[in-house]
């Protein structure tokens, strides 16, 4: 049966290509698109949106424009990284400056609806009751915002699969933006924290997966996009790019959480009680993981009950074939 799928999107480079992968995938109906400030300002995020799908021939597929900035205090200044003794923002650096690895495509035609975010989200929702599988690729503040705003939603969706946290599950469940943290989570700990103490149904597809070296896109995987198509350009110079910027390998965080939704047999998943570092100096956006036996948690009297299923393994193969067979079939 076909997922009627949302998908929530600071659109980036992965992100582009996880949107790419959610049109091509016969499993997805892609019900609407909401964006949020996160790899760039919620403007340019959303024009990069627009243009994915102008690009795509999916211009139909609504796009929503949402929060502009977090429910958390801003940490800009952590986003600066120093490349050749220079300081740059994190962001533009791994994206490009227009988020898509400076690859130029058309102004928009379309524009993006006029709800805000929030509330088509909270409306598309509750009109697709238990339907929705909500994917999202980028800080939780527009989900965070319509859970605090109407929390019946919660309920109300079949599934919440986000790429976001570090769990330290694996080898490579470490941090990207702190020692602990990974950008999503950290971008909006507040808000994170609101989804996961909602009753969302969600399945986290962490650093833990998303940075294990099996899925890891390396120069070889250009090989794949090679027909004269413009969408064949703009893939290949998406991950050329992210290959260049990530040294040498480009992880496609985005695409993964997608293709949890596409099929759940690429990954071993496992129940958490996790909790959120909202505030902390060295360890805000920690996604912090119970692992504790039973006995010593309830002895000091408290709670264990999950609230959410973690990716703790990966079948890099399995996602490749998937990831690389589906985009380069696109245009
Ligand atoms: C996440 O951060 C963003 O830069 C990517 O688009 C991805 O959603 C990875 O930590
Ligand atoms: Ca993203």
């Amino acid at each position: 049966m076909t997922k009627k799928v949302i998908i929530d999107v600071d659109t980036g480079i992965d992100d582009a290509l996880g949107i790419l992968l959610a049109l091509n995938s016969p499993e997805l109906d892609v019900v609407c698109i909401t964006t949020v400030s996160g790899n760039l300002g919620v403007e340019e995020v959303t024009r990069n949106t627009l243009q994915v799908l102008e690009l795509a021939n999916s211009e139909k597929i609504p796009v929503a424009k949402g929060m502009n900035s977090p429910l958390s205090p801003d940490k800009k200044e952590e986003e600066i990284i120093i490349v050749n003794g220079k300081k740059v923002n994190g962001g533009e650096y791994f994206h490009g400056k227009n988020g898509l690895g400076d690859y130029k495509l058309p102004q928009p035609k379309t524009r993006p609806v006029k709800d805000h975010a929030v509330d088509f989200l909270i409306d598309k929702i509750r009109s697709n009751p238990h339907e929705i599988t909500l994917i999202t690729t980028a800080p939780l503040t527009n989900v965070g915002k319509a859970v605090m705003e109407d929390p019946k939603i919660a309920r109300l969706v079949d599934e919440h699969i986000m790429m976001g946290g570090a769990y330290g599950l694996t080898p490579y469940g470490y941090g990207n933006v702190t020692p602990v943290s990974e950008f999503n989570v950290w971008a909006d700990p507040i808000a994170a924290n609101k989804v996961f103490s909602s009753k969302l149904s969600t399945i986290a597809v962490g650093l833990d997966v998303t940075q294990d070296p099996s899925v890891a896109l390396t120069e070889d995987c250009l090989d794949h996009f090679t027909q004269e198509t413009e969408l064949n350009a703009f893939i290949s110079s998406l991950i050329s790019f992210h290959i260049k910027r990530g040294q040498g390998a480009a992880y496609p965080h985005d695409p993964i959480a997608v293709s949890a939704a596409i099929d759940r047999e690429i990954f071993e998943i496992k129940d958490f009680l996790v909790k959120i570092e909202t505030e902390g100096t060295i360890a805000r956006g920690q996604t912090v993981v119970e692992k504790r036996p039973e006995a010593f948690v309830t002895m000091r009297g408290e709670v264990k009950t999950p609230n959410a299923r973690i990716c703790c393994g990966i079948d890099g193969g399995k996602f490749m074939n998937l990831f690389l067979n589906r985009l380069s079939k696109m245009g």
